[in-house]
């Protein structure tokens, strides 16, 4: 469809979808998919697990910047994930998304030493192209760059309820106020930090999930892509 692989970067508030559609977009174009935001939790989870002290930044980033991390595919697992983290060699793909590593991870990615590393892996992962990244300054931040920037978004109420149906899934329980309530906190939190807030790039598309299932808004995107390809050279 295009004539060499390019970047597609993805950005959106917690629950928006933008991972289940940035995972389907990268399946279809053959792509490697990124989801940052598990490299935040990851470390989240590491401090945790070791019994940091979540506000000591300088303790936080030491653990950023020697966990051994890897982003594997979550092929031939049936629980519904769609990759596997292995942290420190150990599968974390469900540990990194307990109710406690939702609770702090804000804080974790507020911290810039630990923002400035986990570019940097982000960028050696995805660099060359071929690749959907998600997160929440992909646009901004990781690759200004890239050929096309979205920026997906949903209510607040419409994105608890799809955070609530994922928690059920998994045999979790959960409880819908409680959990807008953590989503609306973790957006003024995210949106309002100095380093690298939460925003859509100058230049992003901005798509609303809220009445779209996710296939609708792929379909709709690799149209995009299509008339992108054809009307000027990307790259
Ligand atoms: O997308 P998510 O809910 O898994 O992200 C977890 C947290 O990580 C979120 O509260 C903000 C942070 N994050 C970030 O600061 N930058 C990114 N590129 C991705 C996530």
């Amino acid at each position: 469809m295009l004539p060499f692989p390019i970047t597609i970067a993805i950005d959106g508030p917690a629950a928006s979808g933008k991972t289940t559609v940035g995972k389907m977009l990268a399946d279809q174009l053959g792509y490697l998919f990124l989801d940052t935001g598990c490299m935040y939790r990851a470390v989240t989870a590491a401090a945790l697990q070791q019994d940091t002290n979540l506000e000591d930044e300088a303790a936080v980033t030491h653990i950023a910047q020697t966990m051994q991390l890897e982003i594997a595919s979550g092929a031939g697992y049936d629980d519904g994930r769609q990759y596997t983290v292995l942290l420190d060699g150990r599968d974390s793909t469900w540990e990194i998304r307990t109710p406690a590593v939702d609770a702090n991870v804000s804080l974790v990615s507020s911290y810039l030493p630990v923002r400035q590393e986990m570019v940097r892996q982000q960028r050696a992962i995805g660099g060359k192209g071929g690749v959907v990244m998600v997160g929440r300054d992909i646009g901004t931040v990781v690759m200004p760059n890239a050929p096309l920037k979205l920026y997906i978004t949903a209510t607040a109420a419409e994105r608890a309820r799809r955070r609530l149906n994922d928690r059920q899934r998994q045999g979790q329980s959960g409880d819908y106020d409680h959990i807008l309530a953590d989503i609306i906190r973790r957006d003024e939190y995210d949106g309002s930090r100095t380093h690298s807030p939460m925003l859509p790039a100058a230049d992003a598309l901005i798509l609303d999930s809220s009445d779209k299932p996710a296939a609708t808004l792929v379909a709709d995107i690799l149209a995009m892509l299509e008339s992108l390809s054809a009307s000027q050279p990307v790259s």
